[in-house]
């Protein structure tokens, strides 16, 4: 996770500091060039308040937060405490009724709210798709609001649809009934990031898809964002979600009070309070392995074969690993399925493999957590990993999570231990 998080823009506010909460690193000084080529703008909210006519309490209550360019910053909280009020004030689809909205420097409180959506990405849960429209219309939506032609916006909806992994061919024309949950939800994506905006607003987008799909479309998030490099707010009531996400995580207490606001390093590893103690919960260690990306650790080696290919030179590594499996990988690299050397040592060579789909493969943006839950489910004691194009990279076995386990608590343990002046309490 990156050190300096500061935004290209200078800060004409004087009073960005966040509401009760520890200044993260890197806030106001950083080097600014090591996010310059940021595509995202900083987002400051100052003061933002919404009240409601004949409610004594306000629905969102003087919430000041700065939101670095270029960043992924969640929201988490318990219901009704304000968080898609908040989320709907910065898109204005709700009016504010105090404080003050700033979009890179400029104030778009009052800013027409039609031109300020076309700046704005929004997606929610259950994606929120036209049903009477295609995936492709739904996608084209904003281009077509912006009056681009046919073909620019055709070309685009293409793209994106193989941004979020989806086969322009297959998926175009079909109706959003026609599609999975989670493929809805990539459409959505899709559909946020048409007119390219420089600011998201994902509020419990995967909250209704399960587990595997959610780790996906994380994962697939992740990886887009390192791309992007879009400004994204993100809301969700799954801590584990916003420590896997987040650059940066704001912790909101009943009446929107933003109780802690820091990188989930820092709140896992300082809690601010009881309640923020009490969304970390006891498993904390465990939840250090969402901190740690699979691309962070070092990769074994393992047996492979490519289809097609002679399969002596993979049964003489699989001896010298001691391993009695082989991956076979087909003709871009992309792993198929575990094969045992006794077969391989039958056949000679490789002839075509078809893919295994419960194969367990994690990605280099996946968690350590989510290479342990598909090691727990193997039974291969490894988890294979892939980068880019799904290609092969290694796999990750679990003396790997466990020492990376271990250095995280001994590096928590310093932390809690250590005053901020450096003496033992
Ligand atoms: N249209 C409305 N009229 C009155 N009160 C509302 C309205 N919308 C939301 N609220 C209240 O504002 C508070 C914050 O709601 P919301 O932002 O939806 O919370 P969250 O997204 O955190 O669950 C809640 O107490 C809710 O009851
Ligand atoms: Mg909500």
């Amino acid at each position: 996770m990156s050190e300096s998080t500061t935004s290209a823009s200078t800060s004409s506010a004087s009073s960005t500091a966040t509401s009760g909460a520890t200044a993260a690193d890197g806030d106001s000084g950083g080097p600014a060039a090591a996010r310059a080529a940021s595509h995202g703008e900083r987002i400051l909210l100052d003061g933002v308040t919404k009240r409601y006519p004949g409610q004594h309490k306000a629905a969102v209550d003087d919430v000041t937060l700065e939101i670095p360019a270029g960043e992924i910053v969640m929201l988490v909280g318990p219901s009704g405490c304000g968080k898609t009020t908040t989320m709907k004030m910065i898109n204005r689809l709700i009016e504010p009724t105090g404080g003050r909205i700033l979009i890179g420097d400029e104030d778009v409180t009052h800013k027409n709210a039609d031109d300020l959506r076309r700046r704005i990405g929004y997606v929610i849960q259950g994606a929120g798709l036209f049903p009477h429209y295609t995936v492709g219309d739904n996608i084209g939506l904003v281009p077509n609001l912006l009056k681009w032609d046919k073909s620019r916006t055709r070309k685009r909806v293409e793209e994106l649809l193989d941004m979020v992994g989806l086969d322009p061919g297959q998926f175009r024309d079909r109706y959003p009934r026609q599609l999975s949950g989670g493929q809805q939800q990539r459409v959505g994506v899709a559909r946020a990031l048409a007119a390219d905006p420089p600011v998201l607003l994902m509020d419990e987008p995967f909250g209704a898809v399960d587990p595997i799909t959610r780790q996906r479309l994380q994962d697939e998030l992740l990886r887009l964002q390192e791309e992007l490099r879009k400004t994204i707010v993100f809301v969700t009531h799954d801590f584990d979600e916003a420590v896997k996400l987040g650059d940066r995580i704001a912790i909101l207490q009943e009446g929107s009070e933003v109780v802690q606001y820091d990188t989930p390093e820092q709140i896992l590893a300082a809690p601010a309070n009881d309640f923020v103690e009490g969304f970390v919960g006891s498993g904390a260690a465990l939840k250090q392995l969402t901190l740690t990306r699979v691309r962070d650790v070092d990769l074994h080696e393992a047996a492979v074969a490519k289809v097609g290919g002679d399969a002596r030179s993979a049964i003489t590594k699989a001896r010298e690993l001691g391993r009695k499996w082989v991956i076979v990988l087909d003709e871009e690299e992309r792993p198929q399925r575990w094969v045992p050397v006794d077969e391989l040592e039958k056949s000679g060579t490789l002839g075509s493999v078809t893919r295994n789909l419960d194969l367990e493969v994690v990605n280099t943006a996946s968690t350590l957590q989510d290479a342990l839950d598909q090691m727990l489910t193997s039974s291969h004691g490894v988890v294979v990993v892939t980068g880019r194009r799904n290609r092969y990279e290694g796999v990750i076995r679990v003396e790997t999570i466990m020492a990376a386990m271990q250095s995280m608590q001994s590096a928590a343990h310093r932390a809690e231990t250590v005053t901020p002046t450096g003496a033992r309490s």
